[in-house]
């Protein structure tokens, strides 16, 4: 069996970190060889049994959709989700629709096409974001409106720098928490709930992820999991999570970020390839609580992976 992690070509030094920190973990159980998503991919691609998928913005908008849909094209197994389910989690707003046909709590919403503006505004205070973004890109303390003037600022602010539509949501000012989740079907596990505690940063800063939060000042944030939530509200996470898993098809692994307010659960998006970097990633630090080490939490990704084509000639 030979694995190929496949990765994106410019790399900052976290990537880097996480793609050597991948091969090192897969080293311990498989030969496994680095290859970029570069011009000749197609070609290399085609000398490997399985690939453990880490390409993530291989296009200007469609980012972690090309290398799936290219290897299914081929025929190759691969890790992660497939592309019509990372398109599904690529906007917001489409995620957001499927969540509120299958009923999944997420803050009431509305979004304006490029050329449209909101015209009115009741007295809730809301966030505007660009939908197909992550990384907390477009998202600054100015983000946050409670009134038409500033709305309708934001708005056209998102249609100007990102030419995409602008999402309006309710702002829920709560605790937040972010939910990960290995495995399929029957086998979905869900890792021990990870808070974001913002109560600690210094004063004046924003109590989100705000851009300038979650680059500048992610060693003064607080993490704390297991999170500090009622039992209740922990199952009822569980349950929306591996619903929402389902309901867009993901596979393997993903993380959700979540607000609670009031004990009401709101779900804010989904990551459908959340990003593996040793101690600083979401995902790692909920591994790390449930008694895994890295290299454990890639190899489980990978097993589930390989599970999934069971029955198939590997
Ligand atoms: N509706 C909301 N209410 C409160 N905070 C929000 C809301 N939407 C986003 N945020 C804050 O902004 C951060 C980034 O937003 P998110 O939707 O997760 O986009 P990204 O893809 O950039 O991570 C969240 O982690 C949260 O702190
Ligand atoms: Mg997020």
């Amino acid at each position: 069996m030979r694995i190929a992690i496949v990765f994106e070509k410019d790399l900052n030094a976290e990537e880097k970190k996480m793609v050597e920190s991948v091969k090192n973990a897969i080293e311990k159980k498989f030969e496994c060889k680095l290859v970029p998503f570069d011009e000749n991919f197609m070609e290399k691609i085609t000398n490997y049994d399985f690939v453990f998928n880490l390409s993530n913005k291989g296009g200007k908008e469609t980012k972690q959709i090309h290398v799936p849909a290219l290897l299914d094209l081929l025929n190759i197994p691969y890790s992660s989700s497939n592309a019509y389910s990372h398109s599904l989690c690529l906007d917001k707003i489409t995620t957001k629709i499927m969540m509120k046909y299958h009923n999944i709590p997420t803050p009431s919403f509305e979004y304006f096409e490029i050329g449209e503006l909101p015209e009115s505004m009741d007295d809730k205070v809301y966030i505007v974001k660009p939908p197909r973004e992550g990384s907390a890109r477009g998202i600054t303390r100015d983000s946050v409106v409670n009134n038409i003037e500033d709305l309708r600022e934001q708005v056209l602010k998102i249609h100007k720098e990102f030419n995409q539509p602008a999402l309006v949501e309710e702002f829920i000012d709560g605790t937040e928490v972010s939910v990960g989740l290995i495995g399929n079907g029957e086998e979905i596990e869900v890792l021990p709930i990870l808070e974001i505690d913002f109560s600690v940063l210094p004063e004046g800063l924003e109590r989100f992820y705000s851009y300038n939060v979650k680059h500048n000042y992610g060693e003064q944030t607080n993490y704390i999991c297991p999170a500090r939530i009622p039992n209740d509200i922990k199952e009822k996470l569980e349950f929306y999570a591996k619903k929402l898993f389902k309901v867009l098809s993901l596979r393997d692994y993903a993380r959700m970020d979540v607000r609670i307010r009031n004990n009401e659960i709101y779900f804010l998006e989904v990551n459908s390839m959340p990003q593996l970097v040793p101690i600083y990633s979401d995902i790692t630090k909920m591994a790390e609580a449930a008694g895994m080490s890295y290299d454990d939490l890639i190899l489980k990704i990978l097993e589930v992976s390989m599970k999934r084509y069971k029955g198939e000639d590997l």
